[in-house]
C-alpha cells in the first residue's frame, strides 16, 4: 500500500553562498566568470501550509500582505504556479546580505525549494533557476544567472550566461581568505554604474575583465597560483576602475598584499561587501583572517581552492 501524505507536512529548503573569484560585472554582458560554491554558509528555510502568509525572517517578520514588494510579488508568483492558498515561511541565514556573496540568489533558491517540497514537487534545477531569476530580476534588475546558479550548485564552475557552464577541473592548491568589509553594497546599484560607464567610454574595461578571466582559466588548468593572485589584482583594478570598489575594500586588498597574498580583490557585486586574498599556504591564510576579525572586517572564511 503506498504511505499517505501526511496532512500537516514542511516543506525544507536550502541554498548555499558564492564566491566570485573573477568576471563579476563582465558575466553580465557575455564574458565567462569563475566561481565557487561557499558550502559552509547556508540559507534555510521552512514552509508550511496556512490559510493566509506569513514571513518569518531576520529582514521582515509579518504578514505577507506587509512584506517588501518583491518578496511579495515572489511569493504569490509561486503560490499561484502551486496552487498554495497560503504558505508560513521562517527563513534562517548565516550568509551575509550585501556581503557579494549571492545571498539574494540563495534566499529566493531555499524559498523556491521549500515551496516546492511543501507541495512534493520534484524541482529541477533548470526550474529552480528560473524562478532565482525571476527574483533577482526583480531585485538588481540585470542578473547573468551566476549567482542563481553557484549558489544551488556544489563545484567550481566558468560560467557564461550564453553558453552556460563547465565544471573547473585544477591542480591548484591554494587558499582564499574571504571578508566582508562592513560596507554594504548594493547590487542593483553596482550593476547600474557599470552601465553607466559602458554607456559613457564603451566596453573597453569590461573585455578587459574578460580577458582577465580567459588567463584565469589557462592559470587555473595549468595550477599556476602566482599567475591568478596577479591577474586577481589587475581584476580588482578594473572594477576600481568600473566605479564599484570602495576605499575600505581598496585598504583590504593593500593590507592582504602587504600580509604576503598573491593577489586580492572585491568579490561580487562590490560597492563595499567582501575582499577576497589568495595565499600559497594556510597559516597565512589564517593571520591573515585572524587579522581582519580583530579589526571587525566579519564574517569571514578560509577556503581550500583545492579540497571546498
Ligand atoms: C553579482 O554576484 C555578480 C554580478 O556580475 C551580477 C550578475 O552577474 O548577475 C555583479
Amino acid at each position: 500500500m503506498k504511505p499517505s501524505i501526511p496532512k500537516v507536512h514542511e516543506g525544507v529548503g536550502f541554498a548555499h553562498g558564492k564566491i566570485i573569484l573573477m568576471g563579476e560585472h563582465a558575466v553580465v554582458y557575455g564574458h565567462d566568470a569563475i566561481a565557487w560554491p561557499l558550502l559552509s554558509s547556508h540559507v534555510k528555510t521552512i514552509a508550511k501550509q496556512v490559510s493566509s502568509s506569513h514571513i518569518h525572517s531576520s529582514l521582515f517578520d509579518g504578514v505577507l500582505e506587509q512584506a517588501p514588494v518583491y518578496l511579495k510579488t515572489f511569493i504569490l508568483q509561486l503560490q499561484d504556479a502551486l496552487d498554495l492558498q497560503g504558505v508560513d515561511l521562517t527563513i534562517t541565514s548565516d550568509l551575509p546580505l550585501g556581503a557579494g556573496l549571492g545571498s539574494s540568489a540563495a534566499i529566493a533558491g531555499s524559498i523556491t525549494a521549500a515551496c516546492f517540497d511543501l507541495c512534493h514537487q520534484p524541482l529541477p534545477l533548470a526550474d529552480r533557476l528560473k524562478w532565482i531569476h525571476v527574483f533577482e530580476t526583480s531585485v538588481h534588475g540585470n542578473p547573468s544567472g551566476v549567482d542563481g546558479f553557484m549558489t544551488s550548485t556544489q563545484s567550481p564552475i566558468v560560467f557564461n550566461k550564453i553558453k552556460g557552464f563547465q565544471t573547473i577541473q585544477t591542480p591548484i592548491q591554494g587558499f582564499l581568505v574571504i571578508a566582508h568589509s562592513q560596507v554594504f553594497g548594493s547590487t542593483k546599484e553596482a550593476v547600474a554604474l557599470v552601465a553607466r560607464y559602458v554607456k559613457q567610454h564603451g566596453m573597453k574595461q569590461v573585455d578587459e575583465l574578460g580577458k582577465f578571466v580567459q588567463q584565469a582559466k589557462l592559470f587555473l588548468t595549468q595550477g599556476n597560483l602566482v599567475g591568478l593572485g596577479r591577474l586577481m589584482f589587475q581584476a580588482h583594478q578594473a572594477l576600481k576602475e568600473l566605479g564599484v570598489s570602495h576605499p575600505q575594500v581598496d585598504r583590504m586588498v593593500e593590507q592582504a598584499l602587504t600580509a604576503g597574498a598573491l593577489g586580492a580583490k572585491l568579490t561580487g557585486g562590490g560597492l563595499g561587501g567582501c575582499v577576497i586574498a589568495l595565499f600559497q599556504d594556510a597559516q597565512h591564510a589564517q593571520a591573515l583572517l585572524k587579522q581582519w576579525n580583530v579589526q571587525g572586517y566579519a564574517p569571514g572564511w578560509v577556503l581550500d581552492l583545492h579540497h571546498g
